[in-house]
């Protein structure tokens, strides 16, 4: 799947035809959380996202950029979740 540089990853997934979790669309609920296996990505445009969040391999890809060829695991909100508690930052449970 080819993503514009300055698009979101998930935007382009839908413009694929696929179906993925979202929420917000804002980078903040996790409904979208993935997790990166390989690759760099800029999720500057996420309401909130956390150094830890980058440090784990978790991307919110509706408010994420490629910055290179990526591989990622879709379907981790309770991933990202149980990572966000265990270093005590916010983690929404709406989703
Ligand atoms: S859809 Fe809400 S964080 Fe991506």
């Amino acid at each position: 799947m080819a993503v514009g540089e300055d698009e979101h990853i998930l935007a382009a997934a839908r413009r694929a035809g696929l179906v993925l979790p979202s929420l917000c669309e804002q980078g903040w609920a996790l409904a979208c959380a993935v997790r990166v296996l390989e690759g760099e990505w800029d999720n500057g445009d996420a309401r909130r996202y956390y150094r830890e969040d980058e440090g784990a391999g978790f991307a919110l890809i509706c408010t994420a950029k490629p910055r290179s060829d990526l591989r990622l695991r879709t379907h981790q909100t309770a991933a990202m979740r149980r990572s966000r508690d265990a270093h005590g930052l916010p983690a929404p449970r709406g989703t």
